[in-house]
């Protein structure tokens, strides 16, 4: 059921799907006071954002692909569950080689998704809401459609308009070798070979990812003001600020030298070329970036926020992007790749809340993306997706959730050869680390694709939805109780109510085996069971909130709960 009961919601655009079942008896939450953590200003500290993937959240005029006004329209959804804000992944003009991330004009929608109007109205409406919005923003690379590599590819070597990218002779006795031995990070060489404007086979051009996604020279003075026009672009459009695509991108070694391990980064999927990626020059960029945010905060007391996924080798390199006048936040993304094993979950939260703490940061955990398998495959189970988010929502720090978690889906693995899109699976030949099985359109309702995706259900969606996912729609998990959406919600309306879930300390207790349990400030205790066998509870008491029944005494296996102590 996907009416709202939140005060001033905005009047739902009448092509939308309404609802089409009754109002559930939900479930009455006492109410909020005002949130005790951090205070408005550094709302970010804890902030849970809600991170839409726009082509699969909500299509709103038939066409089988998610857009702005489809958002705009289940805002109350998000409201509702009780999250602080929202990252839309890129919406920009784009040709859609990589679904967004390779941008052709930072500063438009691309149609398929809307206008600037649909964004601007998305804006008003969030605002009224109470709910952050955050873009998100891609400097490394752009679209080898955008007017600046059209340009580069009619303009001369040499030229100003070559020089917003990395262009270079190749090697070889007649150039056709690339300038470096780089790959890309989804397959293949980092270089593709122009055709010169007289027909001639030319320079080649740098591409860290697909040959789509040409990366511009951040060296080059043109390409960081050009940015800083896009970030005040949409900050005076109203946004709360940017995740940032790459964040350890942009500046390349400026030689451009062969790399001893060329392999690194296809073999790991990682940026661990340490010629193309985290070098010091980023950061001068990371200190212009925040001071544009301190200037609009510096207006209207708002703070804006910068979160860079930024994948650098330690976290002592990590710390350095979100120093004090760098990015607020980036992604801790080690969760991403822990097994479901109570010593890695320890030993990951452990070093996180030491190393990020201790930059005046705050841990932004991450357990689900649309880049990774869901946790409710990656785990092995619903039980232990539920257990994961419970133990997640309850460290200190900001959290991002991906939409369908709270939905409890499946990463869907069986999609058909022809209808994968990810360019992963055509630049390597392989559907290992495909990323097409997480982004599949949300189910809203009824018992059969497209579940209430574009209304009244006109078209298929544009990657296919199993009909398993009739268990997963929002209809559905809003009318049943003991579904992932009542425990999501329960567990943020419990972070606004409770202080000891700000971004406080953690405790960690002496546990049995498979079992990890801490404290969070005065009187909260969390413990969850990673094990196969029931543990004994920490503590005797009903659990304030627990991702499975627990009988009293016990943890089940796959559970994670939450007590209140009277004092400890
Ligand atoms: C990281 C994004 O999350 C991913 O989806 C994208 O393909 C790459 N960056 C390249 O922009
Ligand atoms: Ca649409």
């Amino acid at each position: 059921m996907i009416t709202s009961v939140v005060p001033g919601d905005p009047p739902r655009p009448a092509q939308v799907p309404g609802p089409s079942a009754a109002a559930p008896a939900e479930r009455e939450l006492p109410a909020e006071q005002p949130a005790s953590g951090a205070p408005d200003a550094l709302w970010w500290r804890d902030a849970v954002i809600y991170q839409v993937y726009v082509r699969s959240f909500q299509d709103s005029n038939g066409d089988g692909i998610g857009d702005l006004p489809g958002v705009r329209a289940r805002l109350p959804y998000l409201k509702r569950l009780g999250v602080d804000g929202v990252w839309l992944n890129p919406f920009y003009p784009s040709p859609q080689h990589d679904h967004g991330y390779d941008v052709a004009d930072y500063k438009g929608v691309d149609p398929m998704f809307g206008t600037l109007e649909d964004f601007d109205l998305l804006v008003e409406d969030c605002r009224k809401l109470g709910l952050r919005l955050v873009l998100d923003t891609v400097p490394n690379h752009c679209s080898t459609e955008h007017p600046w590599f059209q340009d580069a590819l009619l303009a001369a070597p040499g030229s100003t308009e070559r020089a917003r990218f990395h262009f270079a002779d190749g090697r070889g006795t007649d150039g056709e070798l690339p300038p470096n031995n780089w790959r890309a990070m989804f397959g293949g060489p980092a270089w593709s070979r122009i055709t010169e404007p007289d027909g001639t086979a030319g320079q080649w051009y740098l591409h860290m990812f697909t040959p789509e996604q040409p990366d511009l020279n951040w060296r080059n003075p043109e390409v960081p003001a050009e940015f800083e026009k896009v970030l005040r672009f949409w900050l005076d459009r109203g946004v709360d600020g940017f995740r940032i695509d790459v964040a350890a991108g942009l500046f390349k070694h400026p030689e451009l030298p062969d790399s001893p391990d060329p392999e690194a980064d296809e073999r790991t999927r990682d940026s661990v070329n340490p010629l193309a990626w985290n070098q010091p020059e980023v950061h001068d960029i990371w200190r212009a970036w925040r001071a544009i945010c301190e200037e609009y905060t510096q207006l209207d007391g708002r703070q804006r926020l910068l979160v860079g996924e930024a994948s650098v080798p330690t976290p002592a390199e990590q710390a350095k992007y979100v120093r004090a006048d760098e990015l607020h936040q980036a992604f801790f993304f080690h969760l991403l790749h822990a097994p479901w094993d109570s010593e890695h979950f320890h030993q990951v939260i452990d070093a996180a809340v030491r190393d990020i703490t201790a930059t005046g940061s705050t841990v932004t955990w991450v357990l689900n993306n649309h880049d990774q398998v869901r946790t409710t495959t990656r785990f092995g189970s619903p039980e232990r997706a539920r257990a994961a988010a419970l133990l997640m929502l309850a460290l200190p720090g900001a959290a991002y959730l991906y939409q369908g978690e709270e939905l409890g889906l499946p990463e869907v693995d069986d999609l058909p050869d022809d209808v994968i899109t990810d360019p992963i699976f055509f630049r390597t030949g392989s559907r290992k680390g495909i990323r097409d099985g997480c982004r599949v359109p949300l189910p809203w309702s009824g018992t059969e694709a497209p579940f209430g995706f574009s209304p009244d259900d006109s078209a298929p969606s544009w990657l296919p939805q199993p009909p398993s996912f009739a268990d997963h729609t929002a209809e559905r998990a809003l009318t049943d109780h003991t579904s992932p959406y009542h425990l999501y919600r329960e567990a943020l309306h419990l972070r606004r109510l409770l202080p000891q879930l700000g971004e406080g300390t953690l405790r960690w207790l002496e546990t049995p085996p498979n079992v990890l349990a801490f404290t969070r400030g005065d009187g909260l205790l969390v413990a969850t069971n990673f094990g196969t066998t029931p543990a004994p509870a920490p503590v005797t008491g009903t659990p304030l909130l627990s991702s499975a029944p627990c009988p009293p005494g016990t943890l089940p296996p796959a559970t994670t709960a939450w007590w209140i102590q009277p004092r400890m």
